[in-house]
């Protein structure tokens, strides 16, 4: 409280009573957006001092946040499952989550915008619509310190192990081991973190 009051008199030092008006109208969508969403996850299942960009869709089942997660704009967490993102891991803008059984992301990871993770498929059986058919799930698990880079896919099953570096582009639907840098479709390690 005292370090908000510091910074108010600052800004009213710098920019006088209409910057400071401003800085405040600027904090106003920002505070029922985090209000908003802090409705929908629940008290519970989120950490202290989360990060929530603008325009996030969640529509999952549960979603349970660590302390200090980033969940950048145009995030989509989606599904009828869990998803989990531990400590300090950052969901970049453009993210797309969907789980029908269960995400988890450690803690300490980067997950770099566009890319799209999602534990379930479509059965594909000829005599019935795609539509009509159920969906396979299988669990999706990425370690804590993984850095998965831009435009990525993870798939159903896919297991990446902690500190793994997965190149842009990227389509991972099997194991990663730990502290390698994987990357293309499908993704294998080409080498180790050094
Ligand atoms: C994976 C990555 C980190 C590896 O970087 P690096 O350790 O410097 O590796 P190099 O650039 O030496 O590449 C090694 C080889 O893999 C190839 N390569 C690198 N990244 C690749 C990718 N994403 N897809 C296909 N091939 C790739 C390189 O062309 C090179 O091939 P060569 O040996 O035939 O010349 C990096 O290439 C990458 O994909 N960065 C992602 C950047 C990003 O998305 N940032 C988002 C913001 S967080």
């Amino acid at each position: 409280m005292g370090s908000t009051l510091a910074k108010m008199k600052q800004r009213l030092e710098t920019r006088g009573l209409v910057g400071l008006l401003f800085a405040i109208w600027d904090k106003i969508p920002r505070a029922l957006n985090r209000a908003r969403l802090r409705s929908i996850i629940g008290k519970r299942n989120m950490g202290q001092g989360c990060f929530f960009g603008k325009h996030i869709e969640i529509k999952c089942g549960t979603l349970k946040l660590g302390n200090h997660v980033h969940i950048g704009r145009n995030v989509v967490l989606w599904g009828k499952g869990t998803i989990e993102i531990g400590d300090h891991s950052i969901i970049s803008d453009y993210v797309s989550i969907l789980a029908d059984g269960n995400v988890k992301i450690g803690r300490d990871c980067s997950i770099a915008s566009f890319t799209f993770i999602i534990d379930s498929n479509h059965q594909i059986a000829r005599d019935r619509l795609i539509h009509d058919q159920a969906k396979d799930t299988q669990p999706v698990e990425i370690g804590n310190d993984v850095w998965i880079s831009a435009s990525c896919v993870i798939m159903a099953g896919a297991k990446i192990d902690d500190g793994a570096v997965i190149g842009a582009n990227s389509v991972v639907s099997s194991h990663i081991p730990p502290y390698s840098v994987a990357l293309g479709y499908p993704a294998r390690p080409i080498k180790e973190r050094s």
